[in-house]
């Protein structure tokens, strides 16, 4: 795949519906009773892969197009897969499933690729072994994950690093564990999880960073429509502020505050992004972006970035290191060391791949440092296998001196198939 420099991006897109949304929907339509229909529903390899392992736990799974309608007898019923479940690249699939594994009787495993079996579990077998499953991991740590279920009991738990995967795996859990489950979470991840359970009719209490369920709960089959995913937009926003003469329109993009932190920051350092026509999904708000190139926030984004904003941003960190080449002030990333646990060690992958492309760029063991008003030149992207490198590193090609070639561009499919048709129709 080779992208060429373009000098204009005109047009108007729908975005797929989120990946984080899509899995949380279809694994809680699997644990309510009858039949749950979800619109929007992400077309990603990652959700196939939620899919496919609920199908082999006996769920009735039906799939057409962007519609997913599951049936089930709730979550007391789970089947014995008869083989592996494959996660495939999918964190989140390992680790909100694992919960339901850990509360169903009997012996199953789950694994991914190479990629998932190199990602740390620690942080879910921790708290779920605390419930009463029992776990087997490679060294402690890593899949397969052998999970023996049995009944669970609720915990009181603090979150030892911000993570929405950890939060949902526990919260999951604790619905079907006896007694009350508390989460207790210092910095605020994505709250998809919680937004959505009242939905399903299960009663869920916040306060003071303490999030509370009572098992074991009856969840309720519901419909629900899936707004469409800001972690895909941002590419798309920022090639627009950066390709001169550009001015994109993007539909219906979930804007979650827990996710779009990036966002916010780029509209308070003077980007040209209108939102228009609110509303919400499912307690999911939603809105249209206008977005255009946009020369002050240039001057204006803050030169270093770390701590309580990262988990707000913090799939957009590759996207942000491309648009980091063109600041007045450069950009420090510092505090981010859950980035190298990523899809691919994202604070190497960005590195290497802005040296690949003749750009300055400092490491540290938690983040890097792109000095100020650098040219991206052509080169080779190594990709490392990671959807969101590749199509950030497609960004970089837009606005680079130079041809820009991606070394397995197939890896968008992770989260976003057809991203380089999009891509395409707007240059
Ligand atoms: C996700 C949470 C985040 C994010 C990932 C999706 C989720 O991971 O990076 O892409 O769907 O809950 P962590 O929970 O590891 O922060």
């Amino acid at each position: 795949m080779i992208i060429q420099p373009v000098s204009c991006l005109r047009g108007e897109l729908t975005l797929p519906g989120d990946k984080s949304i899509s899995h949380r929907y279809a694994i809680l339509g699997a644990m309510a009773t009858g039949t749950t229909r979800i619109s929007q529903f992400s077309q990603s390899e990652d959700c196939q892969s939620t899919l496919r392992c609920l199908k082999k736990l006996g769920l009735g799974i039906r799939q057409s197009k962007n519609e997913v309608e599951i049936q089930s007898a709730g979550w007391q019923r789970f089947q014995k897969p008869r083989e592996l479940l494959d996660a495939g690249n999918s964190g989140t699939t390992v680790r909100l499933l694992s919960a339901l594994l850990s509360a169903s009787p009997f012996t199953s495993t789950i694994q991914g690729d190479d990629s998932l079996n190199r990602r740390p579990m620690e942080r879910i077998i921790r708290p779920l072994t605390q419930m009463g499953a029992r776990i087997e991991a490679v060294q402690d740590e890593y899949p397969p994950l052998r999970i023996t279920g049995s009944q669970l009991r609720g915990i009181h738990y603090r979150l030892p690093m911000a993570s929405a995967q950890v939060k949902s795996c526990v919260l999951l859990a604790g619905l079907m564990a006896q007694g009350e489950t508390t989460v207790v979470e210092d910095v605020p991840s994505r709250d998809h999880t919680e937004r959505a359970l009242p939905f399903f009719d299960v009663v869920l209490t916040e306060a003071e960073q303490q999030l509370k369920v009572k098992g074991p709960a009856s969840l309720k089959a519901v419909q629900m429509e899936i707004p469409g995913d800001f972690s895909a937009a941002v590419f798309f926003i920022v090639a627009a502020l950066l390709v001169p003469d550009a001015e994109i329109y993007l539909r219906r993009v979930g804007v979650n505050p827990s996710r779009t932190g990036l966002l916010t920051l780029l509209e308070d350092s003077g980007a040209r992004v209108e939102r228009t026509n609110p509303r919400e999904f499912n307690a999911e708000p939603v809105c249209d972006l206008k977005i255009c190139f946009s020369h002050e926030l240039l001057r204006r984004f803050p030169a270093e970035i770390s701590g309580k904003w990262l988990p707000n941003m913090i799939d957009e960190i590759p996207a942000l290191a491309v648009l980091a080449t063109r600041l007045e002030r450069g950009l420090r990333v510092r505090g981010g060391e859950e980035l190298r646990k990523k899809e691919s060690d994202r604070i190497k992958s960005v590195v290497v791949n802005l040296r690949n492309l003749g750009v300055q760029v400092e490491e540290y063991p938690d983040g890097f440092f792109v000095p100020p008003n650098q040219q991206i030149q052509g080169g080779r992207v190594q990709t490392f296998g990671d959807h969101r490198i590749a199509m950030a590193f497609s960004v970089a090609g837009l606005i680079a001196t130079q041809p820009v070639e991606l070394d397995h561009p197939s890896c968008v499919s992770v989260s976003f198939p057809e991203f380089f048709e999009r891509l395409q129709s707007l240059s």
